[in-house]
């Protein structure tokens, strides 16, 4: 009697620990859902990425972790802060490790998965690549992913987060730049009075109308050739550009090269990302050397400052008279958009 018991109550632990096995190695990750944006392009996707809920969730965690510096002291948060649509407003330069100070102006982050080239200088290809660069750098986080690694994996909290967003991998540099990339990935900008607008769930006023004209209107600011707001609702094209900032006569005499950094061609030098008209009033100051600290300072540019530089776009239209001449009334409008 005592045998057949013992050899029910075996089989039973053995059932419960055969179904629980199922059930583990049945465990799929749940998948992240994408707001639909009708008035963007396709969301690009990284087929060797899929974003999940774990693996945004991990990757929050690791953006906010000064875990990444050399000496604990910064995260990628300490630049790139949420409040100001994760760029570093009001400061032109952001001050990294041991109070070293940047070369240009930090970039907000919003919709990155469309943008083809990240950075000023378009020197990284993508999201998950890019983020070995900042903990590289000397002035940003100074570190190294050997001793990166051997912390995260130290830490029983990061250990099971892992393990719930990809499974039994070895925690590595690529699997940690995967998660802070799907993390990245769900920074998307698509809910401004404008959007409402294109969705027909609110109306202009009749500024706001006026200053949206301004932008396209190609007589006066001309800005969607290069700062769409149509059926590309992203305020960029993504492509890079000179815009006329500075009087440059030798593509060789550029303070900064720019995308002519990456690419080795002079006729790229000078020539930066077109950032997005997007979170403006939450990013200043402004342009790759954040040389301007207020909107109206980049108005009054791009109305009758414009300079006469060898690599300048030829989109620029009004460079001959220096710019789009626009009038105070026309500023107000432009003031009122709000992407
Ligand atoms: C010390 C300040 C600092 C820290 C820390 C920092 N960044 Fe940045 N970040 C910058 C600056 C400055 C730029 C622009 C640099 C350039 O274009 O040359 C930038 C650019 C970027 C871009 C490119 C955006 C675009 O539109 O092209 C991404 C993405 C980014 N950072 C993500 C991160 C992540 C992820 C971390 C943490 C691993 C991080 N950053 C840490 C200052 C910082
Ligand atoms: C030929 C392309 C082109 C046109 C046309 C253009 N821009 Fe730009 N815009 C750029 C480029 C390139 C930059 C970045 C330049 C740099 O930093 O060196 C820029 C930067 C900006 C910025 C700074 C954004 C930031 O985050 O730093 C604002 C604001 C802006 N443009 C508004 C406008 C307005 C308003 C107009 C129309 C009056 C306009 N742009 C027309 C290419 C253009």
């Amino acid at each position: 009697m005592k045998r057949i018991k013992f050899i029910l109550f075996s089989s039973f632990v053995l059932l419960i620990c055969l179904l629980m096995l199922s059930f583990i190695k049945e465990q799929k990750n749940e998948p992240y859902i994408f707001p639909q944006v009708s008035h963007f392009p396709k969301m690009p996707l990284n087929p060797n990425n899929e974003v999940t809920m774990e693996g945004v969730t991990l990757g929050r965690y690791l953006f906010y972790d000064p875990i990444f510096s050399a000496d604990s002291t910064i995260s990628c948060s300490s630049c790139h802060s949420q409040q100001y649509a994760f760029s570093d407003s009001p400061n032109q330069f952001s001050k990294g490790i041991q109070q070293k100070t940047q070369q240009r102006n930090t970039l907000a982050l919003f919709n990155l998965a469309w943008y083809p080239k990240l950075f000023w200088d378009g020197r990284v290809n993508s999201i998950e690549e890019q983020v070995f660069h900042p903990v590289r750098t000397e002035s940003e986080m100074s570190n190294d992913w050997i001793s990166i690694t051997k912390k995260i994996n130290r830490s029983t909290f990061y250990k099971k987060m892992f393990y719930k967003a990809f499974g039994n991998k070895e925690i590595d540099s690529v699997l940690i730049s995967k998660a802070i990339a799907q993390f990245e990935r769900t920074l998307i900008s698509y809910d401004s009075k404008y959007d409402k607008v294109i969705r027909k769930e609110a109306k202009f006023t009749m500024e706001e109308l006026e200053g949206l004209e301004l932008i396209n209107d190609f007589t006066k600011g001309a800005c969607s050739h290069c700062h769409p707001t149509d059926a590309h609702g992203l305020g960029t094209t993504g492509e890079f550009s000179n815009n006329g900032l500075d009087e440059v006569i030798d593509p060789l005499n550029y303070t900064d090269f720019g995308l002519g950094k990456t690419t080795q061609n002079i006729s790229d030098n000078g020539r930066f990302k077109i950032p997005s008209l997007r979170n403006l009033a939450f990013t200043a100051p402004y342009m790759h050397d954040g040389r301007f600290k207020t909107l109206e300072e980049v108005l009054d540019f791009y109305s009758g400052n414009i300079k006469k530089s060898v690599n300048i776009d030829s989109k620029m239209v009004f460079v001959h008279q220096g710019g789009a001449k626009l009038n105070k009334y026309e500023y107000k409008t432009w003031y009122n958009i709000r992407f």
